[in-house]
């Protein structure tokens, strides 16, 4: 998905990869073409945005790669595999244990605490016990909430919620984290912690891939994809020396997390 050939190959395993996907909706006498013709590739590490003007296919590119959603021709292969002919059964698998989903509104459970909300997706797979309770713990520590594994969500700020699904996300080890407008429901600044917070995650070999509106949060991600009436419209490659020095600066000097 690299825009220019690179100098050297890419060797980093592709994750997630769209083969001439279309997506067509009938709609009496009409097809839509919400998707029409996407082919794509994420690489492991890869940090991408994708955008496009308000019904450009953007939600439908996500629902598919979330697998809430199936191509009607192409293929989507999650780890090297097709998985877009799948039935609800396995598809609803590789959602659970392949694709870590951050939303705007942080979907965590106001009866749990933070602790019990990093276990859930652990629960679905009856896979809770000692050793989920430190991995939580240890995520908890990683996302800055050390110190709140007893709080409930409601005794967190919008931005501290939005680290629990970050850690939520990440303890199935995914092959990529998801996220669906997810700073769209914070202030400016608790915006920039958790863009932050994706930086300080990505050395771990995070992938991220996120929808949004915002360019300034675009911005952030290394490639931004523009969908245009259901194609790519264009790759746009958003490093620059000056950017990536000032957050590798940025990185050492903040250390942990406010
Ligand atoms: N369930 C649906 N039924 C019919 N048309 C749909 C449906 N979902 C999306 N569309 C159409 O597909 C196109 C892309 O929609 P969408 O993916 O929601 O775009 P975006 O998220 O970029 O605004 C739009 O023309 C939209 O009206
Ligand atoms: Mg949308």
């Amino acid at each position: 998905m690299q825009p220019s050939a690179p100098q050297t190959p890419d060797f980093r395993p592709i994750i997630a990869e769209f083969v001439d996907v279309h997506r067509h909706y009938v709609m009496g006498e009409n097809v839509v073409k919400a998707l029409n013709g996407v082919s794509m590739q994420v690489r492991k590490g890869d940090y991408l945005a994708i955008m496009g003007r308000s019904g450009s296919g953007k939600s439908t590119m996500l629902n598919i790669l979330g697998g809430l959603d199936r191509p009607t021709t192409g293929e989507y292969r999650v780890g090297g595999r097709d998985v877009s002919k799948l039935d609800d059964d396995a598809l609803s698998d590789v959602r659970g244990q392949e694709i870590g989903f951050i939303f705007q509104s942080f979907n965590l459970i106001q009866q749990l605490t933070v602790l019990e909300n990093l276990e859930v997706p652990l629960f679905y797979q009856g896979r809770v016990g000692a050793e989920s309770r430190q991995k939580a713990e240890y995520l908890a520590e990683r996302v800055g909430l050390g110190g709140r594994l007893e709080h409930k969500p409601m005794e967190l700020s919008g931005g501290q919620q939005q680290r629990v699904a970050i850690a939520r996300a990440l303890m199935n080890d995914p092959l990529f984290l998801l996220a669906d407008e997810a700073t769209g429901n914070l202030d400016s600044n608790t915006e920039q912690e958790i863009l932050n917070l994706f930086d300080d995650l990505r050395p771990d070999g995070v992938t991220i891939v996120i929808v949004t509106h915002n360019p300034k949060v675009a911005e952030r991600a290394d490639f931004t994809l523009w969908l245009k009436d259901g194609q790519v419209e264009k790759l746009v490659d958003n490093r620059t020396a000056e950017r990536d020095a000032a957050r590798a600066a940025g990185a050492s000097a903040s250390g942990g997390h406010s």
